[in-house]
């Protein structure tokens, strides 16, 4: 019996090795690696500039009470490239979050709008902790106790009510710019331009997670660029350090200042070790982002009208290499375990959708291979 408390459905072989965009199984097969541990894995596994950052003597850790020249420098990096003024960092996507949420509700205290209504977004995803969760529809079910804030949960894309909504009173909004859990959603063009429009005219605070969506995963170094988003804060987490945990919470000017010393903290965020491999992500996923760009269009022009020549598939959404594949049919589970007996590895979420999170370095070629192989099993159904 295992005595490791297994709360997710996992392959059945462990890992022994991983290169590139493959992973080396127990088995002694090798597979390609089309979700990255979830996002992850943005350049591959063993990737030579992380393995060198790695090799250097450097010191395990220092608390957040000791400066080190990586802390600036990786914030500098991040704010100069996202054009946000202050950036403080976490172990995960979760904890971004819970930051967010916190440094949201301080800047709503010093203006006195504690009492007004926080709105996010039906299908959302924003972590398992239970601030996050409080934001989060996707669990609702789960029972969990929620802050004691008012949170409305507003249809993803629904331009109408979002407007009725905000003129109800909105203090702050916290959404997804393309929901990943939800697989892969984007709203219309319009919902994006309204809320940026909203957001001037009322001067509510926005916090977009980018958790999954940043870091060059649909091509640009932001989505939110992608839709005209202009956030107060934005969260990053998952790749940004380069497989150890890591997140970011970047703050613009008027809420940085609403937060004083002791409002928040971290032992372990920022650690030296995830700040040294940041570096090497940030550099390298600015270098990828053309190479996302062209295989977005791949996708579009030819890629994805190949899948949608196939009706076993209802439809694909993708935006960069964010990428979710829509079936008619209940059957994803069956069709990521065959993709797995063929050597692929895919995430499968929501019964019916195939979602693929690839490496950013995933070549022309490769992509090819891997659309046709999941095709292929998927019209064998
Ligand atoms: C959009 C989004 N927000 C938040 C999270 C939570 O991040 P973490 O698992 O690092 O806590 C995730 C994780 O999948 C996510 O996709």
């Amino acid at each position: 019996m295992s005595s490791f408390l297994q709360l997710f459905h996992p392959f059945p072989f462990k890992v022994i090795d991983g290169h590139d965009i493959y992973l080396q199984l127990e088995d002694g097969k090798k597979y390609m690696d089309l979700f990255t541990g979830l996002g992850v894995n943005l350049l591959g596994h063993n990737h030579p500039d992380i393995i060198e950052a790695l090799s250097h003597p450097f010191p395990m850790h220092l608390c957040a009470l000791l400066e080190h020249s990586l802390k600036e420098e990786v914030a500098r990096d991040l704010a100069r490239i996202t054009k946000f003024d202050k950036v403080f960092f976490s172990n995960s996507g979760t904890e971004a979050i819970e930051g967010a949420l916190k440094f949201m509700w301080k800047w709503l205290e010093k203006r006195s709008s504690t009492n007004e209504r926080v709105f996010a977004f039906r299908d959302s995803f924003h972590g398992r902790t239970l601030g996050s969760l409080s934001v989060t529809d996707l669990f609702s079910h789960q029972n969990f106790p929620r802050l004691n804030i008012d949170v409305v949960f507003l249809p993803f894309g629904d331009t109408q009510m979002l407007a009725q909504e905000v003129e109800r009173g909105c203090g702050f909004m916290i959404l997804e710019p393309v929901q990943g859990a939800a697989g892969v959603k984007c709203a219309p063009d319009d919902f994006y331009r309204t809320l940026t429009r909203l957001q001037k005219e009322f001067g509510f605070g926005l916090i977009v997670d980018e958790i999954q969506s940043g870091l060059g995963r649909t091509g640009e170094f932001l989505a939110s660029t992608l839709f005209g988003l202009e956030p107060d804060i934005v969260t990053l987490a998952k790749g940004l350090g380069g497989g150890i945990p890591l997140g970011a919470i970047l703050i613009k000017e008027r809420i940085a200042n609403a937060i004083k010393p002791g409002d928040h903290g971290t032992t372990m965020g920022g650690n030296y070790l995830a700040l040294r491999l940041a570096k090497v992500v940030i550099k390298q996923v600015q270098n990828l982002l053309d190479h996302v760009r062209n295989l977005d269009m791949l996708m579009k022009d030819i890629l994805a009208p190949q899948l949608l020549n196939n009706e076993k598939i209802r439809t694909v959404r993708h935006k960069g290499l964010f990428i979710a594949i829509e079936l008619k049919v209940e059957k994803a589970d069956e069709v990521k375990e065959i993709l797995f007996e063929k050597g692929y590895l895919v995430n499968s979420i929501r019964r019916k959708i195939i979602r693929l999170l690839p490496p950013l370095i995933i070549t022309i070629d490769e992509l090819r291979e891997a659309v046709q192989q999941i095709n292929e099993v998927i019209e064998e159904f």
